[in-house]
């Protein structure tokens, strides 16, 4: 195979040809695959059945004194928020657990800044301008969060340790109408990057221009690894006391990819005083989580080696599904020089960065074939990726035979849409 760079004119014609052949063969097959979101496959949900079964009669809903299925315990039940705090490495009362959606304890944290304020501060939506950073590529859902609340977003790119810290330290420190940055710390929502520790350090010694600047720490992917040599990410919360910064972060994690995403745990951390401001509205908004499906989950997992050893499991089923990409796109596609990835270690995503100007054209090849992938742009605020070059890959929730056909088909539409680019140089 020869890097599509070097063919001539009259190679690249004859590889169009090629490729179009095998284009029309897929097309014909009429084929429906859906690789667009990172949806835990249907053999992932079924080893959490014991779940389901955790709680069944009346005594059983007790925890302690507690019965679980009455009100209370806004900041959910105490042996939840024990759990969370094994697995986040802080401590019980620096512990909010919430419903079934980190995403919706993001969206709410934003939307009480806007409204209420942070700890005293001028709510945002009294602001002329608020901005929040956001490292790209990067998870659509947070940039539709602030999006739906007219928040401005700022791209900083990524580097292979996190956000590029010069840019984030200079527009957090010169800027007061910065007000957060999304972060996806480990396995990165798509990029896979884990922060290096020097990364982590520098986000906890950020001297912000607004006293209510806060960085969320979405660490959805913090037990998530696919291998045996795991990424390891420093505790930020300890990092941020340390550097005598507690308040500027909030933690995010859920369960939605331990067990459920319809029907797991959310949880959020902070310092204790950003807690009990969050506790001050909260306990307006509602008079007590699902706590019985909180019981659920303690019982079936114990502590937090029970979670772990629940996650080697899903590594069973997903990490054959990564290699099936990673294998494929080293074969058909690396020796021809026209796209870029990283191998993670775990997460749910890869991201390819293929040849500048053909995300978009990938994405319509694809489609034309029936494969559904997350649009071209969307990893990027507005939709708008710059050098329309990044497509995030999600392997779990397609069948192994399902994901071989589609990677082959993404690899010839790769190929396609980079010979057609050359040829248009032409
Ligand atoms: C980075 C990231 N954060 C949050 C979520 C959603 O989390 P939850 O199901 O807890 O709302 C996802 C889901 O894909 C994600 O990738």
């Amino acid at each position: 195979m020869k890097e599509y760079v070097k063919m001539t004119a009259g190679e690249l014609k004859a590889e169009k040809n090629e490729l179009s052949k095998i284009f029309g063969e897929y097309k014909n097959k009429n084929l429906k695959l859906d690789m667009s979101r990172g949806k835990p496959g249907a053999d992932q949900l079924d080893i959490s059945e014991g779940i389901l079964k955790a709680v069944s009669s009346n005594g059983e809903a007790f925890a302690g004194s507690t019965d679980t299925r009455n009100y209370g315990g806004i900041d959910g039940l105490p042996d939840m928020k024990k759990l969370f705090s094994e697995l986040l490495e802080v401590s019980p009362d620096e512990i909010i657990v919430g419903g079934n959606s980190s995403l919706n304890m993001m969206f709410d944290t934003v939307s009480r800044a806007m409204t209420h304020g942070i700890m005293g501060n001028t709510p945002w939506s009294k602001l002329p301008k608020v901005k929040f950073l956001c490292p790209v590529p990067g998870y659509d859902r947070h940039f539709g969060i602030c999006q739906s609340f007219g928040i401005e977003m700022i791209n900083v790119p990524m580097k292979n340790d996190g956000p590029d810290m010069d840019m984030v330290e200079k527009l957090v420190s010169g800027d007061e109408a910065v007000k957060g940055i999304w972060c996806v710390p480990k396995y990165s929502n798509p990029q896979g990057i884990t922060y290096g520790d020097e990364t982590v350090r520098r986000f906890a010694r950020l001297k912000a221009a607004a006293r209510d600047f806060r960085i969320f720490w979405d660490n959805a992917y913090f037990v998530h690894d696919l291998t045996d040599t795991p990424d390891r990410l420093l505790n930020i919360l300890s990092e941020c006391r340390a550097a005598g910064n507690s308040d500027i972060c909030y933690i995010f994690a859920s369960t939605s990819k331990i067990t459920y995403p319809g029907g797991g745990v959310a949880a959020m951390a902070a310092s204790v005083a950003n807690i009990n401001a969050a506790k001050e509205i909260i306990k307006y908004q509602t008079i007590g989580p699902d706590k019985i499906n909180q019981l659920r989950h303690v019982r079936y997992f114990k502590n937090a080696e029970g979670v772990r050893a629940h996650m080697k499991k899903h590594a069973r089923f997903i990490k054959p599904k990564f290699d099936t990409i990673l294998n494929a796109l080293e074969t058909q596609v690396k020796p021809l020089g026209i796209a870029q990835w990283v191998a993670p270690n775990g997460g749910y995503f890869i991201s390819l960065e293929v040849m500048p100007g053909c995300a978009s054209a990938v994405h319509a090849l694809l489609s034309e074939l029936g494969v559904t992938m997350t649009n071209a742009g969307a990893t990027y605020p507005y939709g708008k990726d710059p050098f329309d070059s990044n497509l995030r890959i999600a392997p779990t929730y397609l069948s192994e035979d399902e994901l071989k056909t589609a990677v082959d088909m993404l690899c010839l539409c790769v190929r396609l849409a980079a010979v057609n680019k050359l040829l248009e140089g032409e």
